[in-house]
């Protein structure tokens, strides 16, 4: 992984010092923020070539022109999102932003151009995101696992182009991201899968497939921001000339509660894929709303893993839909996860169960494991479990590549390659079986 991201100290030092003029750190990281995106957009060629006067009323208008580049942006304008258009910044803070983004330009070298780093970039100078909601990125080489064991076979069963995917707490999109270029271009080994056409229809039909919510309206903003970022890179062409009837499923919303979210209907998605939440909702009022809604699973001092589980398995997926997620293993040792392993998950085809507890994943303190399900009751005897023996032996310097995580895709593959196997001995031995 190569994008530029500086120490967490220097984005630290910068909102402390925009802070002191906005009076609030959540307001001083939107405003640096914005910045940074505007800029992403602008030397990526994605905004039109006449370039905005610098400075505070600069960066509005250039927010008013992304927002008008398609209605998915439209957040970009508005107040209640981002406090640019409620606040006035000094020159002074203004001047730091500039001149940080300026040390900094392209926020991600050539070959990573989704606004990866924007992500990364935004849980950094953001923690009213990080501790209020529990924003942690999820790494690429995590996303490209959880799909590859839930969108990928159900576009084997469903089919590339009717398969759908839901993350409901997407963040600032990394698992979104690469569910789109998975859908853009679908693995080959698929049965029945339609060579990927390229173009145009690709990229509409692979933002159709995709869709993602994030209570954070400015989380919710920026995936789609790099959605539409990615198809017009792709294509070569600013971002004002993406058809605006081109779908882009990302809606900010509470996903365990907003019943009325047309993206969250019941029985829609054919894979469900989430890093969900593990605090405990601090406010007890939506505590209490999220007990009542989700009494299955909620109980004691619950995590928002749990429910956002019930979410998926019970709501949100087609039956037999796949739902993948990487999230705490603390159900397996508090209390309030007893109901949850006795009597919830058992309603339901296990398929993986993988403990990553021993794997180094940045920003993650807690201590992780990959849950798989299918939305129907159990079918056959086997559970594939990936067993942890070891952690790290020290911190890797790409954890992509550490030990524990390479062993445990290794064990994906093995596994993986023996059911394919499977699977195709057993059609050639019914084809061959005049019986059949
Ligand atoms: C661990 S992060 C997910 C990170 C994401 N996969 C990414 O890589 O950007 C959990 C996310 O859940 C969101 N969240 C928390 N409660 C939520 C709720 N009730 N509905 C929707 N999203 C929620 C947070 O805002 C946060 O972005």
């Amino acid at each position: 992984m190569t994008t530029r991201t500086l120490p967490a100290a220097a984005y630290e030092k910068l909102t402390a010092s925009v802070a002191r003029d906005t009076g609030d750190r959540r307001g001083a990281a939107l405003w640096i923020h914005a910045a940074g995106l505007v800029r992403h957009a602008q030397e990526h060629g994605l905004l039109p070539d006449s370039s905005p006067a610098p400075g505070a009323d600069g960066l509005r208008k250039s927010l008013e022109i992304l927002a008008s580049c398609h209605p998915a942006l439209a957040a970009l304008t508005d107040p209640r999102v981002l406090p640019v258009w409620s606040q006035m910044l000094g020159e002074t803070a203004w001047e730091s932003i500039n001149t940080f983004w300026e040390r900094h330009p392209t926020l991600e070298d050539e070959h990573r151009i989704d606004g990866y780093a924007l992500g990364d970039t935004y849980q950094l100078l953001s923690d009213d995101a990080r501790k209020g909601r529990a924003l942690c990125q999820t790494p690429p080489w995590i996303a490209r696992l959880l799909l590859r064991l839930s969108l990928e076979p159900a576009m084997d069963e469903w089919g590339p182009t009717s398969t759908r995917m839901i993350d409901p707490a997407c963040g600032t999109g990394h698992i979104v991201m690469a569910a789109f270029h998975m859908a853009r271009v679908p693995p080959i080994h698929g049965r029945g899968s339609a060579p990927a056409a390229h173009g145009r229809q690709a990229l509409e039909r692979a933002l159709a497939a995709v869709t993602g919510i994030d209570l954070d309206p400015y989380a919710a903003a920026l995936t789609a921001y790099r959605l539409l970022a990615s198809c017009a890179t792709i294509l070569r062409t600013p971002l004002e000339r993406l058809p605006s009837s081109w779908p882009v499923n990302v809606a900010a919303a509470d996903s365990l509660l907003a019943r009325d979210e047309p993206l969250l209907a019941a029985g829609t998605y054919h894979a469900c894929v989430a890093n969900p939440p593990y605090i405990t909702p601090k406010d007890p009022v939506v505590r209490d709303r999220v007990r009542a809604a989700y009494p299955q699973v909620a109980s004691g001092k619950y995590s928002l893993a749990l429910p956002f589980t019930a979410l998926m398995l019970d709501h949100l997926a087609v039956p037999g839909g796949f739902v993948a997620q990487l999230t705490s293993n603390s159900f397996m040792k508090r209390e309030f996860g007893r109901r949850y392993v006795t009597e919830f998950l058992p309603r339901f085809d296990a398929r993986w169960i993988i403990d990553t507890s021993g794997a180094y994943i940045p920003g993650h303190g807690t201590p992780t494991c990959i849950l798989v399900h299918r939305a129907r009751p159990p079918v056959g005897d086997t559970v594939t479990v990936i067993r942890g023996n070891r952690g790290e032996p020290h911190v890797p310097e790409d954890p992509a590549r550490g030990l524990v995580w390479r062993a445990i895709e290794d064990a994906v593959d093995s596994r993986l390659a023996w059911d394919r196997f499977q699977a195709g001995a057993d059609l050639a031995r019914r084809d061959g079986d005049p019986t059949h």
